[in-house]
């Protein structure tokens, strides 16, 4: 038996929010939503939902809060002034040092707060294969996780250090925008130098089928601090890299990320990693800012 007229109250009405509250609904659950833009809300309310007087009206009013806004900061604005919500879920991304300081900002207003990643599009949500991080207490994730599943059956809890749902959203939107930015420069020059693209896609799909044996190949050399120099060198690489830059400059192609790729590996192989595999790469960025003169960028 619930206090609340609604299971759920959805802050934030672009593609995710949107996506999120139809999955609610489709789980049966009762809705009511809340976007700055109302109009955005129109889908929704044909499907059941319920649209709020404003975001305070919709967290009084729902057993769990869910806000999907732009930014954080846009949440405590939309919430500072209202009674506080019995639970809030934000499901926006931020780095882990916004995050700390939301939970910080909930606990002072005595709600229930849990932070989650949404590791999926917009499409995928309520579907078998949407995936969301959360953290946070543990007590808050159990009470609320049955209603939460309608987002993602692949929810995954990581324990209650409230940031850590943020710190692998982060890491895996470094992977996905640095691999599109990759994707698309080599694109550019794919047209510059006039490839059939669709068999230019093609065989870049084979390429992007090899990434989930690297990924485990290069935790466990960096689990094991070993790494060895099969089936590829930084200093192969390096080269690689110089090659594909030539080509980029032959063809009047901007050169995108390459100069930071060699000016990255580069380093490496001068601090004497060239016959290592590239695994030991990620190991010399990540000790980078340790090596750094206090006052550099
Ligand atoms: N879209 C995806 O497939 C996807 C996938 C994974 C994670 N995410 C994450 O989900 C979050 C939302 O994404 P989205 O695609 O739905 O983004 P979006 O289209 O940018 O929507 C942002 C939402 O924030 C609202 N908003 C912006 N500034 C505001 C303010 N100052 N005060 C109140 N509301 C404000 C917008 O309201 P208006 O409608 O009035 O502008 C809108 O409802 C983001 O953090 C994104 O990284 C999205």
């Amino acid at each position: 038996m619930t206090d609340f007229e609604f299971d759920l109250a959805v802050l934030g009405l672009g593609p995710m929010g949107r996506a999120l509250a139809g999955a609610a609904l489709d789980a049966g659950h009762p809705t009511i939503v809340w976007n700055r833009t109302p109009q955005k809300a129109r889908p929704l309310l044909e499907r059941g939902a319920v649209l709020a007087a404003d975001a305070p009206d919709a967290a009084r009013r729902a057993a769990v809060t869910v806000c999907c806004l732009l930014d954080y900061p846009a949440v405590q604005r939309t919430l500072d002034d209202a009674e506080a919500p019995a639970v809030l879920v934000n499901l926006g991304s931020a780095h882990p040092g916004e995050v700390r300081t939301a939970a910080a900002w909930a606990a002072a207003k005595g709600i229930g707060y849990l932070d989650g990643a949404i590791l999926s599009p917009a499409p995928a949500i309520g579907t078998p294969t949407a995936t969301i991080l959360y953290s946070g207490p543990a007590a808050v994730f159990e009470a609320h996780s049955a209603v939460l599943r309608c987002f993602a059956p692949r929810s995954v809890y990581l324990g209650p250090e409230v940031a850590a749902a943020a710190g692998y959203e982060m890491a895996l939107l470094d992977l996905f925008t640095t691999a599109t930015g990759g994707l698309l420069h080599a694109f550019a020059l794919a047209l510059s130098a006039g490839l059939d693209l669709p068999l230019f896609a093609r065989f870049a799909g084979g390429m992007s089928a090899l990434l989930p044996e690297m990924a485990q190949r290069y935790a466990r050399h960096l689990a094991d601090d070993v790494y060895p120099g099969e089936p590829s060198t930084l200093a192969a690489a390096t080269t690689a890299i110089a090659h594909v830059a030539a080509a980029a400059h032959d063809l009047g192609v901007d050169p995108g990320p390459l100069p930071a790729l060699q000016a990255m590996f580069g380093r490496a192989v001068a601090d004497g990693h060239g016959a290592d595999g590239y695994a030991r790469l990620a190991r010399a960025l990540a000790r980078f800012r340790d090596s750094t003169p206090t006052g550099s960028p």
